[in-house]
């Protein structure tokens, strides 16, 4: 690939050419790798004419890689690569909804003006997609044969989507129990060899790191791989551009394996040295208060936690995160903080933003919940602009949502639930409920 780019250890600062990064994930320290570019030599260096040119390809789509809300960012994802390379499925792109699109959500949240970032709406229903196109198109350019995963559902899905285009196999290892349905479904009818296995989601991925040093060929698509977070940089970006590049005061997101904060740290502070915007937006990374390994650490000093996960926003029922380095890194970097709320405050914010019409998985809750938290506390204000970053669709997890508005989940209050009413079919029977 002509490019000036390289991987480099978060920790040492050991260089490695990029060509290793579709294999290897750490440096030989145990230091995560990042993606480094050099933006010195972008043939485009106005900020005002690389704005244009972003917003042209979007509006012209004249290329496949044009039609992608990545690829059009591509010389500052993952420069040098030719239009036929990009594995696409034409995924960001994806709506900024305003104060006036989530009434009851801003009120609920009470204070700032919130906008919320849907990236439930790309083409396997999350933010995954991003991230996906990048790591598979890399997997692809660099021989690999078969691509996995492990997942607690969403990567799944996307990967098992993602390999359909290119006809590699995929394998995807999902935690025996406790994967959402719609999720799941997916994953079986892309295609993937879906495997369960007995353990949660941090034991599917220590057994996916380990079998992947045997099996030559194999490329492992989970955030560790450090291509997948620049795709997901793009949510960000393009954030910036539907706000006129007006940086928000703070972007909230739910943190699991916490790839996607890592991410948003790096897209930030690449958008300001290359002039993109002229404010650094805080990062609030939000976690289930039964899965808290990073708040924990946040509490701690910095020193790593780990913890036996457990919460209904099963997306994020990760105990050990794997970005953890980058996510403190993206923390301390834009004066960020680490939230976490209750199952009983996530299901309450899902409640209230499914209401405003759109709605998302309960992961993605967790970020309303955080942010309201927030405004609570004061470290929020209401004269900020917030950026919520959702990162699932509401049709991901059914069960979840009936199981709220029918009051039939353990040990939570579902005091806002929409319970279904059955009737006989008469027009008295209608008339009695309508009224
Ligand atoms: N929200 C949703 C809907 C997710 O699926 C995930 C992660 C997160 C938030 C957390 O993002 O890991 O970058 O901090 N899902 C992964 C998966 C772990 O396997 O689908 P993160």
């Amino acid at each position: 690939m002509e490019t000036e780019s390289h991987l480099s250890c978060v920790r040492c600062n050991q260089k490695y050419p990029l060509a290793a990064g579709g294999v290897k994930f750490t440096c030989d320290c145990g230091g995560l790798l990042d993606v480094v570019h050099d933006f010195s030599v972008l043939p485009i260096q106005d900020e005002r004419i690389l704005k244009s040119v972003f917003m042209q390809r979007r509006w012209f789509q004249d290329t496949r890689g044009d039609k992608s809300g990545v690829w059009r960012f591509r010389e500052l994802v993952l420069p040098g690569l030719k239009d036929h390379e990009f594995v696409t499925r034409g995924e960001g792109n994806t709506r900024l909804y305003g104060p006036d699109l989530f009434t009851r959500t801003n009120r609920y949240i009470g204070g700032p003006h919130v906008y919320c970032k849907h990236e439930g709406e790309n083409p396997t229903g999350s933010f995954k997609d991003r991230g996906m196109t990048a790591a598979i198109t890399y997997a692809k350019r660099s021989a690999g044969r078969i691509v996995a995963c492990a997942s607690t559902g969403n990567t799944a899905a996307s990967v098992a989507s993602y390999a359909a285009l290119t006809g590699m196999p995929a394998v995807i290892l999902i935690p025996e129990k406790g994967v959402a349905i719609g999720k799941v479904s997916q994953s079986l009818a892309y295609g993937a060899k879906t495997v369960k296995v007995r353990g949660d989601f941090d034991a599917a991925l220590a057994l996916l790191l380990a079998a992947s040093e045997q099996i030559p060929g194999l490329r492992i698509l989970n955030s560790v791989n450090p291509f997948r977070l620049e795709g997901q940089k793009t949510i960000v970006w393009e954030a910036f551009e539907q706000l006129a590049w007006n940086a928000p005061d703070w972007i909230v997101v739910a943190a699991g394996n916490l790839g996607n904060g890592s991410a948003f740290g790096k897209a930030i502070s690449e958008a300001r040295a290359l002039g993109l915007i002229t404010k650094t937006p805080r990062i609030a990374m939000v976690q289930a208060a039964g899965a808290n390994p990073f708040w924990g650490a946040s509490q701690n000093g910095w020193r790593k936690c780990v913890v036996r996960a457990d919460t209904i926003a099963s997306a994020i029922k990760i105990g050990d995160p794997v970005n953890y380095d980058k996510a403190v890194r993206a923390i301390t970097s834009t004066d960020g903080v680490v939230v976490q709320v209750t199952d009983q405050e996530i299901m309450d914010a899902k409640a209230v933003l499914d209401s405003d019409g759109v709605g998302a998985e309960p992961s993605s809750c967790a970020a309303i919940a955080g942010l309201k938290k927030m405004v609570d506390v004061g470290v929020a204000k209401w004269n900020q602009t917030v950026l919520v970053v959702l990162t699932g669709h509401m049709l991901k997890d059914p069960d979840a949502t009936v199981g709220y508005h029918s009051s039939s989940l353990p040990n939570l209050a579902c005091s806002r639930a929409n319970a279904p009413v059955t009737i006989d079919p008469t027009v008295e029977a209608f008339k009695k409920i309508i009224t």
